[in-house]
């Protein structure tokens, strides 16, 4: 035998134990330093909120943002490992996808997190009904991000949730609003259950 294959065995996540408690799950993929997610958890303190984020410093800034609010969670992992293998499924009730690393040059647009296998996963990971909201500022990106939804046999592209106009903004939607840069947003409704 040349090629050793090791014998991996992930848990799903245990909500319950995680939080403490039975809440709505509402998940930040790529959170940052958690601006927004620790103000999401304030502003909905009967919601349970999860950020996803794999920069050490950036999960670190997090854990000290989040330090006295009940509930936020930091998991330290790659979004798309952690959506796919560690959220139970269907047990999110909202996804945010904020400003993703754009990767504007063509020859790295392979490393975009928002592809038909992301979309799989978000679909297995979320409640009946539940959402995914997502928000570029690169135009290219966006019409990718379109095209890929509108294909997408579990989604329906819906209008914005009402308390998405009280959401917070988040540190690149800052930058980008200072610049004057446009802003796009789409949100995503799980409509089938199955495949
Ligand atoms: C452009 S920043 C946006 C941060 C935040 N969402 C905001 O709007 O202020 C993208 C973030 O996603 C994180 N990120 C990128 N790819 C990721 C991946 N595959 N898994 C987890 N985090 C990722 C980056 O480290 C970075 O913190």
């Amino acid at each position: 035998m040349i090629e050793v294959l090791p014998q991996l065995q992930v848990a799903r996540l245990d909500l319950l134990q995680l939080f403490g408690r039975n809440a709505p799950l509402h998940v930040d993929l790529g959170c940052g330093d958690g601006s927004f997610l620790c103000q999401m958890a304030q502003q909905f303190p009967k919601r349970n909120f999860l950020g996803i984020e794999r920069l050490t410093k950036r999960v670190e800034k997090v854990r000290f943002k989040a330090e006295k609010i009940e509930n936020v969670r930091v998991l330290r992992a790659d979004t798309l490992f952690a959506v796919r293998y560690l959220l139970p499924e269907c047990s999110v009730e909202n996804f945010h996808l904020l400003f993703p690393d754009p990767w504007p040059k063509r020859r790295h647009q392979f490393r975009r997190i928002f592809t038909r296998h992301f979309l799989d996963a978000v679909a297995a990971a979320l409640q009946q009904h539940g959402v995914l909201c997502v928000t570029t500022d690169q135009l290219d990106y966006f019409h990718q991000i379109e095209r890929l939804s509108g294909a997408h046999q579990q989604f329906q592209v819906v209008p914005q949730l009402s308390d998405d106009t009280v959401l917070p903004v988040t540190n690149f939607e800052r930058k980008f609003r200072e610049q004057g840069a446009p802003i796009y947003r789409l949100t995503l409704r799980k409509t089938s259950p199955v495949k």
